[in-house]
């Protein structure tokens, strides 16, 4: 089955085709940030506006460099939410439009179940059943997955996801936008340990997390420093520091309550070199996506849709987006396919 992707929930364009047979053909990305950097972070209806300027040129060139015609698709998935609404609306038209005029079935895929699973598109994937950190712009999550479709919340963040936390901190240090890996760079600069942030909720139980307050904790000690360059990148080297010792803790708790012995990274923030190195010290297995798939793609909405696609999943032929949508609400693949196949019943029956 050869599905096409497309990813249109904030602000980069992904279109991508994948193969459940022969794995992923090809896929294309545009990123805004050029267009949203001078604002500071993203203007939704510039978003909008840019998403439809690239969807039909992207998705030519990945049926290009997939080598097949528009007719050789069996299907289509979207990221349906969550997102920003006029961002996921172009993406939702979109796919809806181009799978009703081939005939084939469109589905709606949640943004983070793709980020969840990007890490199977690499030539080693991890196997069920694992533990996921997924760290995005909007998301901090740990998930116990036993299966595709089956997520337990472990824990999440009870006010900034640690994305956003990266890229408001970088802003208060004067970053431009994106912040995160701008201030992730400068921390390369820092000294280890010239500065020593909290790490939020760690001592206490639980998976949460808590990533604001090191926010301001980062206004004040910069407020009280000298503020000269090596400052600034030894306050940056301590926030990141504060941010990655966290997630570790919490990545180590939240393996050891679901006794499972395989941690799955992924998000933007997965794409953070430090957070990559210290969670190799885990006592477990662990995976991200190549760099590029760290951050929204089209190939991880074709891959999760192509998922459930394969196994019977479909949605009723209206553009339907949810920019708001909790990732436990999402059912295991089998069940969504049996659902799928007693309401097909129903239709035939009439
Ligand atoms: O998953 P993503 O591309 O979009 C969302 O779904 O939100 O994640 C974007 C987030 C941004 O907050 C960005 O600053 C952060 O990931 N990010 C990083 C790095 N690269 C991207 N944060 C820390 N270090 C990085 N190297
Ligand atoms: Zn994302």
């Amino acid at each position: 089955m050869r599905v096409l992707g497309i990813e249109s929930s904030c602000d980069e364009t992904g279109v991508a085709v994948y193969d459940t047979d022969a794995g992923l053909l090809s896929h294309q990305l545009f990123s805004q940030i050029s267009l949203h950097a001078e604002y500071g972070g993203v203007v939704p209806e510039l978003a909008s506006r840019d998403h439809i300027r690239r969807l039909t040129p992207l998705t030519r060139e990945a049926l290009l460099q997939a080598g097949l015609a528009l007719q050789q698709l069996d299907g289509v998935a979207y990221t349906a939410g969550p997102g920003l609404i006029g961002a996921l609306m172009t993406g939702a038209s979109f796919a809806r439009a181009l799978a009703f005029g081939l005939g084939i079935p469109a589905l709606g895929v949640h943004h983070m179940e793709g980020h969840l699973l990007a890490p199977m598109l690499e030539p080693e994937p991890p196997a069920f059943p694992f533990v996921a950190l997924l760290v995005s712009g909007g998301h901090t999550l740990l998930v116990d997955v036993p299966a595709i479709g089956c997520y337990a919340i472990l824990g999440e963040s009870l006010d900034d996801a640690a994305g956003e936390a990266f890229d408001k901190t970088a802003k208060l240090l004067g970053l431009d936008y994106p912040g995160g890996p701008l201030l992730a760079q400068l921390a390369e600069h820092g000294r280890e340990g010239a500065y020593r942030f909290p790490r939020p909720m760690t001592d206490r139980p639980g998976c949460d997390f808590s990533f604001s307050g090191l926010k301001t904790f980062t206004l004040t000690t910069w407020q009280q420093s000298a503020q000269t360059g090596q400052d600034r990148a030894d306050i940056a080297r301590a926030f990141e520091d504060a941010v990655v010792d966290t997630l570790l803790i919490k990545c180590r708790r939240a393996l050891e309550q679901c006794g499972r012995r395989t941690l799955v990274v992924a998000g933007g923030v997965g794409a953070n070199r430090q957070l990559r190195t210290r969670l190799q010290t885990l006592d477990a297995q662990v995976y991200f996506p190549r760099l590029a798939f760290c951050t929204d793609n089209g190939a991880m909405i074709a891959y999760a849709g192509a998922m459930r696609l394969l196994h019977g999943a479909s949605d009723a032929p209206v553009i339907r987006t949810r920019p708001r949508w909790p990732l436990s609400e999402l059912e295991p693949l089998a069940q969504a396919g049996e659902r799928q196949s007693v309401g097909m019943l129903r239709d035939n029956a009439g």
